[in-house]
């Protein structure tokens, strides 16, 4: 199963570092979004790190350039019609998911694969509208994508394992290494972090320690790059809580009950740095 044209559907803060790590391996692009500057945002923040790449030295212009030429515009779901991949990085929402499922499974090739960023869907609920669940898989990337080197690559219940093969050996092309995990809730990534950041939230709520002193223990004794209160402002309240309940519903075991002190931020409108804050204010 060869790849070589890929689609990426949403440019956002992760679509857009799904289209350079894989223009940057070679492939050809596709980055495909709702509206033209959607396309340039994401363009943009690609042109940016790859100009931070040649003054650092890593690149060159030539390569550069090259890179952004692999990469084109797509305002359309029909211009799956040619691709051998598309790797599907829209809002974290099932409904939009699974319309964009539905309809590309119609437009792309035969022999063409579905991949889905998600960080907490059930890949094999996505993969259920689909005339072809068995190539639809989870391709979970990390934030910022050109710096981090996992992918999660999530099997659905039907996922086939030449389907497998062929997403590991492409996680690998992009110089990233893949890691097989089941369709489970939260995965392991988000299984593991987020019990833990939910942790971090009710010893501060229970008032074992203040936020900076969290914060402390976490990164001076465990040599964590980041406290967990100021990853979960990094992450987004909100995306916490939802992830939270995803666990506590998925798996039905009250040690994933979200914090109420994190229901309470989150009511309150305090999401974390993208709201200016969160456990802690940001200018
Ligand atoms: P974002 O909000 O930055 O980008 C989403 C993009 O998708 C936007 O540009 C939006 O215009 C576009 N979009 C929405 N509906 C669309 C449609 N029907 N067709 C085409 N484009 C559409 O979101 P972000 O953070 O990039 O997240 C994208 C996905 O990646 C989500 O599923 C999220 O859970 C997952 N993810 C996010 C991580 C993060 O740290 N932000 C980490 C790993 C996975």
């Amino acid at each position: 199963m060869g790849i070589q044209k890929v689609m990426v559907i949403g440019a956002g803060q992760m679509g857009s570092g799904i289209a350079q790590v894989c223009a940057q391996a070679g492939y050809d692009v596709k980055l495909n979004d709702m509206k033209q500057e959607f396309f340039e945002r994401g363009l943009g923040v690609i042109t940016k790190n790859l100009t931070r790449d040649v003054e650092k030295g890593r690149k060159t212009e030539d390569e550069k350039a090259a890179i952004l030429d692999r990469i084109s515009m797509s305002l359309d779901l029909q211009d799956a019609s040619d691709v051998d991949i598309i790797i599907e990085a829209a809002v974290e929402n099932m409904e939009v998911k699974q319309s964009i499922f539905k309809q590309i499974d119609q437009i792309a090739p035969a022999h063409a694969i579905l991949a889905t960023n998600t960080s907490s869907l059930p890949i094999t609920e996505i993969a259920a509208v689909t005339n072809r669940p068995e190539q639809v898989i989870g391709m979970h990337f990390m934030n910022p994508v050109p710096v981090m080197k996992l992918v999660e690559i999530i099997r659905g219940l039907a996922t086939s394992d030449e389907v497998y093969k062929a997403v590991e050996d492409m996680t690998v092309k992009l110089s990233k290494t893949p890691v097989e995990v089941n369709d489970f809730p939260g995965f392991i990534s988000n299984r593991i972090l987020l019990p833990m950041i939910n942790e971090a939230i009710y010893a501060l709520y229970e008032g074992v320690a203040s936020k900076e002193a969290i914060d402390d223990v976490m990164k001076l004794g465990m040599n964590h790059p980041m406290g967990p209160l100021t990853l979960a402002d990094f992450i987004g309240l909100d995306t916490c809580l939802s992830i939270m309940e995803i666990l506590h519903e998925g798996l039905g075991d009250s040690k994933y009950r979200p914090c109420p002190l994190l229901r309470k931020y989150v009511a309150a409108g305090w999401l974390g740095k993208k709201s200016g804050r969160g456990f802690y204010v940001y200018e």
